[in-house]
């Protein structure tokens, strides 16, 4: 196996076809990806920019935090001042993959096209950054510095619709480096506990590819996070989601729909689903699940184990698992190591602090738009 892998990675430095890693279950590398340089550093400025949201105090990176592996380390995520989250903030860290291997983007799945669309579903959506796109283009098109780069990179005058294009440039260059499972170099403990996640845990079933994905939605049964119906500022987002979601019966929803939010099944078969996530960069992502209910990786390893949790929806697949306390241990031994190096340096963080007061071009009152 471990001569297999070290195949795999010959044949990425090689800059083989990446056919020649397909297959199944895990223990894929993850696949090569051409970036643009110019236009990523120009999709880092915009992501660390404070101005793309409606009132001037929301960047990507507000949310996404390079130094909690471009999640944000809460159970909840924040949200536009005035409203917070209910969902769990999701790294992003890899996101950029889930386009080749056919997984649909946030934890329901209701986005499955390309990364453009949730890049304008983040910046316009009134939960998030609240930004109508016309307006940013003008701010945008008055930042010399903006001007300066949108020309070296060939795009001519700032657009939204460049600005879409130019993130998801960035975030292609967010993925892992140096992690201790695709270089072959695993603990004793880990590769027993690799031996469990591919049999006796059943991990596999769901956790499959080189995302540890399989881009299906299960419903595991996890624990409501009851600050959604607590913390009046939380309820606001949840119901006003729901609604504008079309989902029925918002008003009285106590629970998460997850991804019926797709197809909105009249027997609820989708109710409570979440789509599987990444395993990759767990370490710096803490707490787990849609909402962050489990706050550690040995809390999820016993969530399993006790066969996960309670729903009238359970996924058949669960069961009590029986794992011993080292079996457990080894589990999460294995799960450490699909994370690799924090991406905290000047590659990926935008270094210079963006002000808000920066000189008009000279000529901003008769510039065309
Ligand atoms: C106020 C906090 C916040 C801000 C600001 C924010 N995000 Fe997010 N982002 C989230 C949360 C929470 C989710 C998950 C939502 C869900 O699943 O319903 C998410 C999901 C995503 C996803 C999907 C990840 C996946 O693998 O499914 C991408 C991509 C993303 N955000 C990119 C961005 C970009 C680009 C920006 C800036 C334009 C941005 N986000 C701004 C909180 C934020
Ligand atoms: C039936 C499919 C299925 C099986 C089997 C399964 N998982 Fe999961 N896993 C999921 C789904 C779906 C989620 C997300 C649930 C949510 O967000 O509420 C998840 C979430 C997780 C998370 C949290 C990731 C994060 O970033 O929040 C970890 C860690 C995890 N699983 C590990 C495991 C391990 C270890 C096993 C084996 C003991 C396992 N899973 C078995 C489907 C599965």
């Amino acid at each position: 196996m471990r001569t297999l892998f070290l195949l795999f990675v010959a044949g990425i430095v090689a800059g083989m076809p990446s056919l020649l890693f397909a297959g199944s279950g895990a223990g894929q590398a993850l696949p090569t990806m051409k970036i643009n340089a110019k236009k990523a550093a120009l999709g880092k400025r915009l992501f660390f920019d404070e101005r793309l949201s409606g009132d001037g105090a929301l960047s990507c990176a507000s949310c996404h935090i390079p130094e909690k592996g471009f999640a944000d380390g809460k159970s909840l995520s924040d949200a536009y001042p005035g409203t917070k989250g209910f969902r769990n903030t999701p790294t992003l860290i890899n996101t950029v993959h889930k386009q080749s291997l056919g997984i649909p983007w946030f934890h329901d799945g209701r986005i499955g096209t390309n990364l453009n669309d949730v890049t304008r579903d983040q910046i316009t959506e009134t939960i998030w950054m609240n930004m109508d796109m016309r307006i940013m283009q003008e701010r945008l098109k008055q930042d010399p510095v903006y001007r300066k780069m949108f020309k070296e990179v060939g795009m001519g005058e700032p657009s939204n619709g460049k600005v879409r294009k130019l993130i998801p440039e960035y975030l292609k260059t967010l993925t892992s480096r140096n992690v201790p499972y695709d270089l072959g170099k695993m603990s004793a403990a880990a590769e027993k506990g690799e031996a469990v996640f591919m049999g006796k845990g059943g991990c596999v079933q769901c956790h499959e590819g080189p995302l540890f994905a399989d881009g299906q939605a299960y419903n595991l049964g996890v624990p409501e996070n009851k600050d959604i119906f607590r913390e009046p500022l939380r309820h606001i987002t949840f119901v006003a989601f729901n609604m504008f979601m079309g989902n029925e019966n918002f008003m009285n929803l106590r629970r998460d729909p997850g991804a019926h939010v797709i197809n909105h099944y009249s027997d609820g078969r989708d109710m409570g689903k979440f789509f599987t996530p990444t395993l990759r960069e767990l370490k710096q992502t803490a707490p787990y699940m849609h909402n962050g209910m489990l706050a550690t990786l040995k809390d999820v390893v016993a969530f399993y184990n006790n066969g996960g949790g309670k729903d009238p929806n359970k996924d058949t697949r669960l069961k009590p698992l029986g794992l011993s306390a080292l079996e457990q241990a080894n589990l999460v031994a294995f799960l450490e190591s699909l994370s690799g190096d924090p991406l905290t340096g000047p590659e990926h963080v935008y270094g210079e602090s963006i002000s808000q007061k920066y000189y008009p071009i000279p000529n901003w009152l008769t510039v065309k738009n």
